[in-house]
């Protein structure tokens, strides 16, 4: 992102870094996100963990070609082993293993993801990721899809309030009846609308949603309008100084009717990522304005980054000229 925003790629809050179902028990997998390599893996107990990847010793890859060993970890090079807190345990051959670790990263699996606390200071986690589908037996089982974007994520997160590009991008037309609130909320930003939906059907098919932000990574997207019950979970974390990954899943209360299940849940995956695509090349080649020239049609931008510099550390974001 380089000259391309006036702050980090990576702000302070939880990020997705896989899927719970993508990482069974015994499982490791190198990943990289935040401008970081890390392992990731889950320990025998179950629990999933992320740690640097790189070993302290000579520097291998722990999550290429490393095993989990109880709750941790043991290095394919020369055999150490970490305990589930990233503490080394055990040198081959050694009595006594030096007092070093691999750092482990503050881990929360919620919602079917995996989600990493990241702080630009290591302060620890100011919030929690906000749970959905406590009675998940009776939701069908999420489908996703994944992107890799040229966007920074508080670009992407300013596209729910930035409602006159609704119609422009997204073909939609104002609802009969107008409804636009946003309100923030600590580390939430809640959205609710009603949304009339072209891209169905020509007259348009109306729609009240609530959007929920919970931090800079995650957007919850739900529609409660009896007999439906959807939720649309989205996951954002910056890869790198370019790139972010963005998970789109959906998931929705099963109705008596399995057929009409199948095809309500199709046809919303195919609306959401149909959405997604068509903001996909302004995103990657827009420029961020510090001082946009917004008029009264626009949603309330300005707020809305004023509410964001709270998942900066200070001296993140520079000045305002
Ligand atoms: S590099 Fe990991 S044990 Fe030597
Ligand atoms: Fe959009």
């Amino acid at each position: 992102m380089a000259g391309r925003y006036p702050f980090p790629a990576s702000p302070n809050g939880w990020f997705g870094v896989a899927a719970s179902a993508d990482l069974a028990t015994g499982d490791v997998r190198a990943v990289s996100y935040l401008g970081r390599d890390l392992v990731l893996f889950r320990g025998e107990d179950g629990t999933a963990r992320v740690f640097d990847a790189h070993c302290p010793h000579l520097g291998a890859h722990l999550g290429v070609g490393g095993r989990v060993c109880g709750d941790g970890i043991t290095c394919p090079f020369h055999g150490w082993r970490f305990g589930a807190d990233g503490g080394l345990v055990e040198v081959p051959g050694l009595d006594r293993p030096p007092r070093t670790g691999a750092r482990a990263w503050e881990v929360c699996e919620r919602n079917g993801r995996i989600f990493v606390w990241h702080h630009a200071e290591h302060a620890p986690p100011s919030f929690d990721v906000i749970g959905y589908r406590p009675d998940e037996d009776e939701w069908t089982p999420w489908r996703a899809t994944s992107y890799s974007v040229r966007v920074h994520v508080q670009d992407l997160t300013e596209n729910i309030i930035d409602r006159s590009h609704f119609s422009t991008v997204h073909d939609m037309k104002p609802p009969a009846e107008e409804q636009f609130e946003v309100r923030f909320s600590g580390p939430s930003m809640v959205v609710e609308q009603r949304l009339s939906v072209t891209a169905v059907s020509e007259v348009g098919f109306e729609v009240s949603t609530t959007s929920t932000t919970c931090g800079p990574g995650i957007v919850a997207v739900e529609v409660n309008q009896d007999p439906l019950e959807m939720l649309t979970y989205i996951t954002q974390t910056p890869i790198d100084d370019e790139l972010t990954e963005i998970n789109l899943c959906f998931s929705m209360k099963r109705l008596d009717d399995d057929a009409a299940t199948e095809s309500i849940s199709a046809m919303n995956d195919e609306i959401t990522n149909l959405q997604f695509t068509q903001d996909v090349p302004i995103w990657e080649n827009k420029v961020y304005r510090e001082r946009p020239m917004t008029t009264k049609i626009d949603g309330p931008v300005p707020q809305y980054r004023r509410w964001f510099r709270q998942f900066y550390s200070t001296g993140d974001v520079l000045p305002e000229a």
